[in-house]
Parts: C-alpha cells; structure tokens; sequence
C-alpha cells in the first residue's frame, strides 16, 4: 500500500501484548481472575488478536506460571484471534491442550539475546522450533515466528539487513504463517523501520507481516508510522505500555495501545478498535499491578478531552 493511500481506506489490526509481553515483566503476580478479567475485557475492544500469555518454563517466566488456567477460562470472543507465546516442543504441547487459536515461536537474531533468553544458539532454537513447526502443521492452529532484536541487539549491536532475510527465509521454507519482527529494545529508528519493512514485505509477501515496537527511546508512534508508509497494517501493542523482555538489559515497555489508537483515529486509520473502551481498561492496570503506567493519553486525556476556562477568563 503506497503511502498515498487515503488513510481512511486503510484497516490497521492490532495485536493486544498486554497480558503476555506486559505481564511476563512484573515483578508482582498478576491475580490469575485478574488477568482472565482484564483479557475478557479486551476482547470486546475490539482487537483483531489478543496474546494471552506464554507457555514458557514456569522458572524463567514466573509471572506467567497460570497460562493454561488463563487459557481454558477467558470467553472467547468470535472476531478475536488468541495467540500465545511457545519457546519449545513442550510449550507447543501445554498450548496445543488449550485450544489455541494461534502459536507465536521466538527465536532472537542476535546470538547473545538468544542464549540469554532461550539459553541455547541460534541454530539449535531454528532445530527446535522447526520440531514444533512440524507438529503444528498437523492442525489448524496457525504459526508466528517473533524475531526478536531485528532493529538491534542491546549487547552486540545493529543486525545486517542480510542475516534477517536469511532467517526469515528459513522460516518462510518449513511453511510458517506469519513474521512478527520485533524492536525488544527500542533501538529502531524510522527511516531504518522503513527500509526493513519494504524489505520484508517484498520478500515475503506470502506471510502476514506484523511489527511489534517498544518505546524505550520515545519512537515507538514515529516508527510505527514508517512501517505503516511502508504499507504494514498489523501491530502489537501494549495496553498502558507495559512491557519488556526480562532477558533483554534496558528493555522496557511496548508502545502504548491507547496512545497508538489516539493517534491513529486522529489521523483517520481504521482500527476497528474502541479508544474509550480501552482507556477504561487502561485505568484499571495500576491498582492491579501495583504501579503507574507509561501511557500517555490516559493521562493527559484525549485531544479534545478540553477543560474548563479559568474564572477570570469566562467572565471577560
Ligand atoms: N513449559 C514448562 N516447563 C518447561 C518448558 C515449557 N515450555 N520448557 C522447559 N521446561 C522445564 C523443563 O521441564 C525443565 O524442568 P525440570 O528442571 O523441572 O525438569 C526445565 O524447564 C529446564 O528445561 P530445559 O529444556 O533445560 O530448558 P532451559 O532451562 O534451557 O529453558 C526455555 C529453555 C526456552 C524453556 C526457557 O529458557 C524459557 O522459558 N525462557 C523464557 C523465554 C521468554 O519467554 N522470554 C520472554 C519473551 S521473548
Ligand atoms: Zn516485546
């Protein structure tokens, strides 16, 4: 889609990562009907696609010990897809027993994230993760691959362009569905957002292309706008901005749905996605994590949230 496109014929879909890549992050156990409360919620929001947790190891990723109790008792929502994070065959296994609707592998294009995250090398997680791919394609459930680091790596630096077709090549061959290529730790920049993206999106145009971006240097909203020049139409983001990977030095939130959608109903995009239902559960996070959120607009209000003139100037 060129960037000429009048942004109001433009449908965006927007992957809710709250209650994975947000939740895996506190240090406070999120209550397991807290998090079934909230994602019921999202779900009437409006989201193409929800990630609901993570069937990690119950030791790297405690937050997320209640994944299946989580999975077998949100409602479903018809229009709503419900991924959720799988590291390995055993994780493939515990989502598989849970009705997923869709798999999101990770695998890091960095080789030092990669074992700090996935504690094994790039080519052994491509061997298992291929394992997993295998005993997918045996059923409808639909297969991402999350690349994480691909705008950088916080311990070795930039990735090449070339190393990231490379992967995505790999994956492409063994049949997956969908890339999501993912800024872990905001070292993405616009004009290289761009440049990736037309990339990718002339390479592998057969696979859904979503991007995923956190804010941790403030050009989460800048580099989604390139990505969106660069005609992608999915993303995640996080509802309040939470988010961050545990295994990334200096991670911090995703971008911010409610000030992603603000900013994108102001300019005309069709998100399907409903900014005040959202806002309201936006307002509930900090008395259930414990903390203040990130977010933006939950704070300052919406554009035109006005406020009342002073006195001395109504009266003039
Ligand atoms: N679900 C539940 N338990 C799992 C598991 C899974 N998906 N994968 C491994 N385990 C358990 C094993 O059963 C084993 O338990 P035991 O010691 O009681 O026998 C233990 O974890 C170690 O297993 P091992 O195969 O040696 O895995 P590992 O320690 O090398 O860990 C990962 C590999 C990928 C499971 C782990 O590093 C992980 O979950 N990392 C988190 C990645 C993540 O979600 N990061 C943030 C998002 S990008
Ligand atoms: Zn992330």
């Amino acid at each position: 889609m060129p960037s000429t496109t009048d942004p109001s014929r433009i449908n965006l879909y927007i992957n809710e990562v709250a209650p994975r890549d947000g939740f895996q992050n506190e240090a406070k156990f999120i209550d397991t009907d807290d998090k079934i409360a909230l994602i019921d919620r999202l779900s009437n929001c409006g989201f193409a696609k929800i990630e609901v947790t993570s069937f990690t190891s119950p030791r790297a990723i405690p937050a997320l010990r209640d994944a299946e109790a989580v999975m077998h008792r949100i409602r479903r929502h018809p229009d709503v897809l419900y991924t959720v994070l799988v590291p390995n065959a055993r994780g493939a296994e515990r989502a598989l027993a849970c009705q997923i609707d869709e798999a999101n592998l990770v695998m890091s294009l960095s080789k030092s994230h990669n074992r700090a995250n996935l504690r094994m090398g790039r080519e052994q997680s491509f061997q298992q993760l291929q394992e997993v791919v295998a005993v997918l394609k045996r059923t409808p459930v639909l297969i991402n691959v999350s690349l994480s680091t691909t705008f950088g790596c916080p311990m070795l630096g930039d990735i090449a362009d070339d190393e990231i077709w490379r992967w995505m090549d790999r994956f492409a061959a063994i049949g997956v569905h969908g890339f999501t290529l993912c800024d872990t730790t905001g070292m993405a920049f616009p004009s290289q957002v761009q440049r990736i993206c037309e990339g990718a999106r002339t390479r592998f145009g057969e696979q859904q292309l979503t991007l995923h971006f956190h804010n941790t240097r403030g050009m989460a909203l800048a580099n989604t706008l390139a990505a969106i020049n660069a005609g992608v139409v999915r993303f995640d983001a996080a509802l309040g901005g939470l988010g961050g990977c545990p295994y990334a030095p200096g991670a911090s939130g995703n971008v911010c749905t409610e000030d992603m959608i603000h900013m994108l109903d102001l300019m005309g995009y069709r998100t399907g996605i409903d900014l005040t239902a959202v806002l309201q559960a936006a307002c509930l996070l900090p008395a259930m994590i414990g903390h203040e959120v990130p977010g933006q607009v939950l704070k300052a209000g919406r554009r035109l949230d006005l406020h009342p003139q002073p006195e001395q100037l109504q009266s003039a």
